[in-house]
């Protein structure tokens, strides 16, 4: 059922404008959001006072999105743990906590044995899964389905859209219940969420072709370090992950603030640097320190590749490579900035005649611990 396409992956990265659709499709109504599974649990969301996501691998990545918005928005302090790294440290967690898994398939055993941990030390749980029916959402007081559709190929792409999606609808939601947003400032953010499965499918249309042609010039390339800053910090350790999965190249992500604590040492003349710059207009301290960033490496010689919005200038005289992201507001840039990520990891995984779909020594749900 690849349906004409090379690869379920691929077939996967054309879908992800349609996950982030098929997520909003109905919890939208009059520019505020109605997530009618989260009905009648308004006290819920008004008795918390921390909330704790737990999840691996991508969906950790997903949580850490879900993060910036959710406290951005709705106020409410959030940690983002590794399920597996949850339960064994006697982490505190009591009635006031909402603890929020995110898992594709919903039956991870990590993901499943932190829910089941949390429950029964009192706290309120909430599953955000791509799977109806399975365990861990059986396992959770709420449930907040992503509508992604059946995902195939082990490297989550389409899933982590939709995730990130839900995360930004359930902190908008949370937001209204506490009377964190006005009205207005819901339904700009809705409308900036709304625009995301065209700006996503203008990416596919007019850079993917390009963005591929470039993986296939790196093809050689041995190591590739991403940075990023903000909700561009998840996005970047995405785009290390996806591309370690699929081609087998030593990549790493880091915040772009650590770089002088350390990762700057990596930069020698020719490495490969991808950069997620934030938006100049939506979040123009954090778009300055980024590129002071990227002046920093590229005289050190590396090769920038810099994943910007369009019209950003100020990146192009110290990049080798500028992919161009549409405009969007500073929280969804995410939903942005990971597409030119994933396209990159399959069009270099593509060119070293590697299975996208079945990486080695890897499971598309890891059902033990
Ligand atoms: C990476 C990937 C994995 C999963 C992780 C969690 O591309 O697919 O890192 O994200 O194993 O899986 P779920 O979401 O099914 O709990």
């Amino acid at each position: 059922e690849k349906g004409g396409w090379s690869s379920f992956m691929a077939k996967e990265v054309s879908e992800e404008p349609e996950a982030v659709a098929n997520t909003l499709r109905g919890r939208i109504r009059d520019g505020a959001v109605a997530i009618t599974e989260l009905d009648g649990l308004d006290d819920l969301f008004r008795g918390i006072s921390r909330i704790v996501i737990i999840a691996a691998g991508t969906a950790a990545y997903a949580g850490m999105v879900g993060k910036y918005a959710l406290e951005e928005w709705a106020r409410v302090p959030v940690d983002v743990d590794l399920a597996h790294e949850f339960h064994y440290r006697n982490p505190v967690i009591g009635p006031d906590t909402l603890v929020i898994s995110i898992s594709q398939s919903g039956e991870t055993m990590d993901t499943l044995m932190a829910v089941k941990y949390a429950r029964e030390r009192g706290a309120k749980t909430l599953s955000i899964c791509n799977t109806q029916g399975a365990t861990i959402p059986r396992e959770s007081d709420a449930i907040v389905y992503t509508h992604a559709g059946p995902e195939v190929a082990v490297a989550s792409t389409k899933a982590f859209v939709a995730q990130i999606t839900a995360l930004n609808l359930l902190a908008l939601h949370i937001a209204t219940v506490r009377g964190e947003l006005s009205a207005d400032q819901v339904a700009e953010q809705v409308a900036e969420l709304e625009q995301i499965p065209a700006k996503i499918q203008h990416i596919l249309d007019d850079e993917q072709p390009h963005i591929e042609q470039f993986a296939h010039w790196m093809a050689d390339t041995r190591s590739v370090l991403f940075l990023g800053r903000h909700v561009g910090y998840p996005i970047a350790l995405e785009g290390a992950l996806k591309l370690k999965e699929i081609s087998y190249i030593h990549a790493e992500g880091f915040a772009a603030g650590e770089l002088k604590h350390g990762p700057i040492a990596l930069i020698e003349p020719g490495q490969p640097v991808f950069v997620v710059v934030p938006s100049p207009r939506e979040s123009p301290v954090l778009h300055s320190k980024v590129v002071s960033n990227i002046r920093e490496i590229h005289a050190r010689g590396a090769r920038v590749i810099a994943v910007a919005e369009e019209g950003d200038a100020a990146v192009l005289p110290i990049s080798d490579e500028v992919l161009r992201i549409p405009l969007t507001g500073a929280i969804t840039q995410s939903l942005l900035a990971v597409v030119p990520l994933h396209i990159f990891a399959m069009g270099l995984a593509t060119a070293k005649g590697l299975d996208v779909d079945q990486p080695r020594n890897l499971a598309k749900s890891v059902t033990v611990e």
